[in-house]
Order: structure tokens, then sequence, then C-alpha cells
């Protein structure tokens, strides 16, 4: 009785939560957010969608980040922020949000810090998944049979992997000094990760 007692109320309070939710190509972040929003009740904002958005309908921010995507590579700052910009404007990120694909670099994080702190709306926390290269690799295979994005072929995926371990590995730090890190292991079955992460929000 306690225990459902103390799960309720830990649910109830991650709702109105904004979280970053950070983690490699192929860590689960996509996949994790999508069922989160669910059970908190927040919009899910994938910079990852709305660039693919924008490719298939052919917009001009879409015909220049297609070329860009396809070898891994980041879409400018300035561009991905202006977007992000856009997506804030929305009255649904008033109650929470899960920001997944944002922020890639040390910049887009400070950007990030500034524009939530304009908006009154800054980060209860940033939830990094830990996953394995060699797990990454399989899955990202996998989709790549499966779906055939894009940028999932064996020489986007390993530029990606490179330009996360460059660029957006830095990133931990950056929240772990701001107090704002809580760290789950990402493998395992995609159930038992999302029971991992509301915990690890609780
Ligand atoms: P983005 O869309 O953000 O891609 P990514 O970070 O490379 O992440 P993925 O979508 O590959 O993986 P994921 O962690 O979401 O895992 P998923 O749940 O899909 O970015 C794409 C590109 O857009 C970038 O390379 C860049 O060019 C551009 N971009 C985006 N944001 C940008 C920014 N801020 N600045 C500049 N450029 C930006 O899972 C992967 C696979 O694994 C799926 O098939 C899934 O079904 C499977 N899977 C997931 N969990 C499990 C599990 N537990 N067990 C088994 N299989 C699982």
């Amino acid at each position: 009785m306690l225990a459902s007692l103390q799960a309720t109320r830990s649910l109830s309070e991650i709702t109105n939560m904004r979280i970053v939710l950070l983690g490699a190509p192929g860590s689960g972040k996509g996949t994790q957010a999508t069922l989160l929003k669910n059970r908190l009740n927040v919009p899910h904002i994938s910079t990852g969608e709305i660039l693919r958005a924008a490719v298939a309908a052919g917009t001009p921010l879409g015909i220049h980040a297609k070329a860009v995507m396809a070898t891994g590579a980041l879409v400018s700052d300035d561009i991905v922020l202006g977007m992000l910009e856009e997506r804030f404007r929305q009255d649904d990120v008033q109650r929470g949000f899960i920001l997944d694909g944002y922020p890639r670099n040390l910049a887009q994080a400070r950007a990030l810090d500034q524009l939530l702190t304009r908006l009154a709306l800054p980060i209860d926390k940033a939830l990094q998944l830990d996953v394995g290269e060699q797990m990454l690799l399989a899955r990202l295979a996998g989709r790549a049979t499966a779906e055939g994005r894009a940028d999932d072929s064996p020489q986007a995926v390993a530029h990606r992997l490179h330009v996360y371990q460059e660029q957006t590995a830095p990133v931990i730090d950056y929240y772990q000094r701001s107090g704002a890190l809580v760290r789950v292991p990402g493998e395992g079955s995609v159930d038992q990760i999302l029971e991992r992460i509301i915990a690890a929000l609780g």
C-alpha cells in the first residue's frame, strides 16, 4: 500500500517536467520519448524529427538539411536554434516537455539555457541513456534494414558516432556540473528502460 502510494506520488510529482534526453545515436531517445510523453502528458520535441519533416516537405530548410544529415554531420547551430525557438513559441510547452536531439554540442547547451531562461522554462533533468557501442551499431543496423533511414548507412553511422564522441559527449559534463544530470542504463527491453527512467525522474 505504502509502495503504491509512493509510486503514485512520484509519478504525479514528475508531471510538468522539462526534460532533456541525451544519448548516442541508437541509444533509444526517440523510442523512450514516445512512451514517456504519454506517461507524463508532455510534448516530445525531437529536432531530428522536425528536420526529417522539413526534408520530406522539401522546404528550403529541408533541402539544405538533407545533404548534411545524409553524411551524419550536424546541421548548423543557427538553423536548429531558430527551428527550436519557433517550436517553443507554442503553448503546449508550458505543461513541460521532453527535448530529444538537442543540445548536440556545448554551444547549443548554452543557447538552450539562454532561451529557456528567457522563457522562464528552465530544464529540470537531463537524462542520459548509456548504451555500449556494439549495441548501438546493432540497433542502427537493424533499423537500416527495417526502415532504410538515409543516415543509417554504415558510413553515416560511423560519422554520427564520431560526431557524438567529439561534440555531444561533453554536454553530459555540462549537465553534471549544473546538477541536472541523471544517467540510466539504456540496454534491456524497452519497457525495462522506461521503468528505470520513471524511477530516475521520481
Ligand atoms: P536524430 O534524429 O536526433 O538522430 P540520433 O541522435 O542519431 O538518434 P537516432 O534517432 O538514431 O537514435 P535514438 O537515440 O533516437 O534511438 P531510437 O529510439 O530511434 O538526428 C538525426 C540527424 O539530424 C543528426 O545526425 C543531425 O544531422 C540532425 N540533427 C538533429 N538534431 C540536431 C541538432 N540539435 N543540431 C544539429 N543537427 C541536428 O532507436 C534506434 C533503434 O533501436 C530503433 O530501430 C529502435 O526500434 C531500436 N531500439 C530502441 N530501443 C531499443 C531496445 N531497448 N531494445 C531493442 N531495440 C531498441
